[in-house]
């Protein structure tokens, strides 16, 4: 392991002192190329977009029984689901958020959102109310404040993309080869990108029009390039090949992120021309990995860095990935276990966004701690595990 991590590091270049290690937008006629770009940063998700396991005790006392957003919906209807989620896009992430951040050198934010924050899709028990308002408030002080850049995620699409309650709601995988529900994603996609039209640094945004797109039912397959068929990576070709004509008719300078389901970035290649302005999103996680382990996770995480880089078609990105282990947690191997993820994925992709900014759970994992302990950004800030990170990691390992 050390022989990898020093072959690893010894070849990493330090920045040089900047605020933020991001190479962000400050004119509104300049605008992020990805081949070039780089930068890491973290998930605003459980906010514009729920998820039962990121807030648990808020979920629990609010949600009740309710196995996601639809449920609830369904059950309690859209003017009280409504009274629930306003009050939590007003005050999950605030400025003061966004200053925390920043004062550590996250320089790209990744925001998950439900697709019914943009279009109202007749039949659709998602809540559509204010979420663009806060949108808008947070990502221009983000972009224009502290020079951030800003991935905007339809984490759910009409339908559902894979059957969990990200992709729309548990067992929902309407998506898929479904014209009808391509139509009103383009429709989301047209929204968002109005939306970054009038921000006032379009160029600090990119645009990622799918999350985790899985169509194989059986979920031990899950997180593996078996998790979809081939006629689904058809259907998603063809999906992303409209997102980006969509995208040629507004801008065609606004980056698209494809998240390509758990396929290595290599198998999109000979679908595309390699002129498309895509960078691809990777997710790595070590928590359903039972020979993962505290102690070793930086050699798991090296392999998928190297795995990640891809072949030199499209640049490449790891849009998700945490720390919690299958086994062995250990509290005092954070610090390191991050540093290595962040160094890693930076030096064989374009960079990293963390899952997630927060993480209130009290579950407890295997060896040492609970969830919220290997989850929370935020926390992380908060007990000086990331202080000096990206100057001292070689004498951490
Ligand atoms: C920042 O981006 C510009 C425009 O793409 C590029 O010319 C410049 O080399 C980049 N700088 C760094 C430090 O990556
Ligand atoms: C949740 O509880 C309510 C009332 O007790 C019930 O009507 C509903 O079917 C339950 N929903 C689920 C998803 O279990
Ligand atoms: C196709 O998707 C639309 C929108 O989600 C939905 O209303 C319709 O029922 C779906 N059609 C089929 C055949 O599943
Ligand atoms: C961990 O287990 C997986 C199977 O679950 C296997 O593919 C992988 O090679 C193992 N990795 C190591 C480093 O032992
Ligand atoms: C931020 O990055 C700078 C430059 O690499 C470094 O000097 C500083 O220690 C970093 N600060 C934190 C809190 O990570």
């Amino acid at each position: 392991m050390h022989l990898l991590i020093l072959a690893l590091f010894g070849v990493l270049r330090l920045p040089t002192a900047t605020a933020y290690i991001g190479n962000t937008s400050t004119t509104k006629d300049s605008f992020v190329n990805w081949r070039t770009f780089t930068g890491h940063g973290v998930n605003l998700g459980g906010w514009l977009e729920q998820e039962s396991t990121i807030s648990r005790q808020w979920w629990t006392t609010t949600f009740q029984n309710a196995t996601d957003e639809w449920s609830l919906c369904s059950q309690i209807g859209s003017a009280q689901c409504g009274a629930i989620l306003e009050p939590r896009f007003k005050t999950y992430i605030k400025t003061d958020t966004i200053d925390l951040l920043a004062s550590h050198n996250v320089s790209i934010l990744r925001i998950p959102t439900s697709y019914a924050m943009w279009i109202s899709l007749p039949g659709s028990k998602l809540y559509s109310g204010n979420q663009k308002t806060y949108l808008r408030h947070i990502a221009e002080y983000a972009t224009t404040t502290h020079g951030m850049h800003v991935i905007l995620d339809l984490h759910s699409l009409p339908g559902g993309t894979n059957g969990l309650d990200i992709g729309e709601a548990v067992g929902h995988w309407g998506w898929w080869h479904n014209s009808t529900a391509m139509e009103w994603s383009l429709r989301a996609v047209d929204a968002v990108l109005e939306f970054i039209d009038q921000a006032s640094l379009p160029g600090s945004y990119t645009l990622s029009p799918i999350n985790e797109p899985v169509d194989n039912r059986d979920f031990s397959t899950f997180g593996s390039p078996a998790a979809l068929s081939e006629a689904g990576a058809r259907w998603l070709v063809k999906y992303i090949k409209a997102v980006l004509r969509r995208v040629q008719g507004v801008d065609g300078r606004i980056p698209v992120m494809f998240q390509g389901s758990f396929k290595e970035p290599e198998y999109w290649t000979k679908f595309f021309t390699g002129d498309e302005n895509i960078v691809l999103d990777l997710h790595h996680y070590y928590y359903p990995l039972a020979n993962a382990t505290a102690a070793n996770l930086p050699r798991f995480i090296c392999e998928d860095a190297k795995s990640s880089a891809g072949d030199g078609t499209f640049p490449t990105f790891v849009g998700e990935w945490s720390i919690e282990a299958g086994g062995a947690n250990e509290l005092a191997l954070r610090g390191r276990n991050l540093r290595a993820g962040i160094a890693a994925f930076g030096r064989f992709t374009r960079g990293s966004s963390f899952w997630n900014v927060k993480f209130q759970s009290e579950e407890v994992t295997p060896g040492e701690g609970v969830k919220e302990d290997y989850w929370s950004y935020e926390e992380f800030i908060r007990q000086g595990l990331l202080e000096g990170e990206i100057r001292d990691y070689r004498s951490l390992i």
